[in-house]
């Protein structure tokens, strides 16, 4: 049975009355399986829909067709034991401020009718560096501690599930791998990680298998070492100091000064730098990498970006 099953998923919030605007396919029959012990990756850009996915994996939001289950536990039907299986950390930083962070932590076991569970919240305070924290009230905390504790929270009933929406975002390199380190050990142990990030180096040294979002659609679903074969194999990079002409900038991804070049052989890479030889310029720091998840989710974005028409009859769509 997968850890988590969705089933032609569609979600569509409906135009606000009164406003100008259509209605906003968010998700568009997405359908894929988690099975137990991966650690999967969703990726996508802004909007792509990753966070309507996870809110209606939650519960937080009702799906406008198709299903959702959680070992087996329909999201709908059977909605308080998919939620005990699941850990989510939201992409919202949302909290109570009158709590410490001890008590935010009881409160939420409480919720889940766990008493008496300070040792396992002090492994939790302790493996998100959070033990000196413990009585500190929770506006406090800056927003990267504020993170740590929410991540603390989704996982105080012990999850099978896990699943963090962009739980790097505003978090320090320490953290970033103090999360990480804990998240891999969790997922050693047998649960199941579900993972959005925009960090997508991250995503590569982590996530096994990855499903990457476009307007709402599965648009690539492989695994990771798979999605990096279909790549070109290598990458020209290298600094300049004016212009490319319009026929190359075309072709390359360009950072500020660094450019870069999809270059599959060593003909292909003199080829381009005759290229810019021949318009006058002067390429510094040339170097040739290896292609990463980044190429890849690029390239896969940038296929013929098809606005989705949005045909529906908007009486009965759920919000
Ligand atoms: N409550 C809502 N009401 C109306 N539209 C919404 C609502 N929530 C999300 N949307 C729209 O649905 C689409 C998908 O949004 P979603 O938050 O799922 O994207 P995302 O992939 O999580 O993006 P990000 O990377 O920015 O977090 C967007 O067009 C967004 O504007
Ligand atoms: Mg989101």
């Amino acid at each position: 049975m997968p850890a988590i099953s969705f089933q032609s998923v569609s979600k569509t919030y409906p135009a606000i009355r009164n406003q100008t605007g259509p209605a906003v396919r968010a998700l568009d029959d997405v359908s894929f399986d988690i099975q137990p012990g991966e650690f999967f990756g969703l990726l996508g850009p802004n909007g792509a829909g990753k966070t309507s996915l996870i809110s209606i994996l939650a519960g937080l939001s009702r799906a406008s067709s198709g299903s959702v289950k959680v070992h087996g536990s329909d999201v709908l039907t059977d909605y308080a034991n998919a939620r005990r299986k699941l850990g989510v950390v939201p992409q919202e930083l949302v909290f109570d401020p009158f709590f410490t962070v001890r008590e935010a932590l009881r409160i939420q076991s409480g919720y889940f009718g766990i008493k008496h569970n300070d040792v396992w919240i002090d492994e939790l305070l302790a493996s998100l560096g959070l033990a000196d924290k413990a009585h500190a009230n929770m506006r406090q905390l800056s927003g990267g501690m504020k993170r740590r504790v929410l991540v603390a929270q989704a996982l105080v009933h012990k999850p099978q599930v896990i699943v963090l929406d962009e739980p790097t975002a505003g978090v320090d390199v320490e953290l970033r791998q103090t999360l990480w380190q804990f998240v891999a050990k969790l997922n050693k142990q047998g649960s199941t990680v579900l993972l959005t990030t925009h960090y997508l180096e991250e995503a590569e040294a982590l996530c096994s298998r990855i499903a990457m979002l476009k307007q709402g659609r599965v648009v690539a679903l492989a695994q990771t070492s798979e999605l990096l074969k279909a790549a070109s194999s290598n990458v020209l990079r290298f600094k300049i100091d004016s212009e490319l002409p319009s026929h190359l900038a075309d072709q390359a991804r360009i950072t500020g000064r660094i450019v870069q070049f999809p270059a599959n052989n060593a003909r292909e890479v003199e080829q381009y730098l005759a290229a810019i030889r021949e318009a006058g310029l002067v390429a510094e720091d040339v170097e040739i990498r290896k292609a990463d998840l980044e190429d890849v989710f690029l390239d896969v974005m940038a296929e013929k970006a098809v606005e989705v028409p949005v045909e529906i009859n908007l009486a009965g769509v759920a919000a």
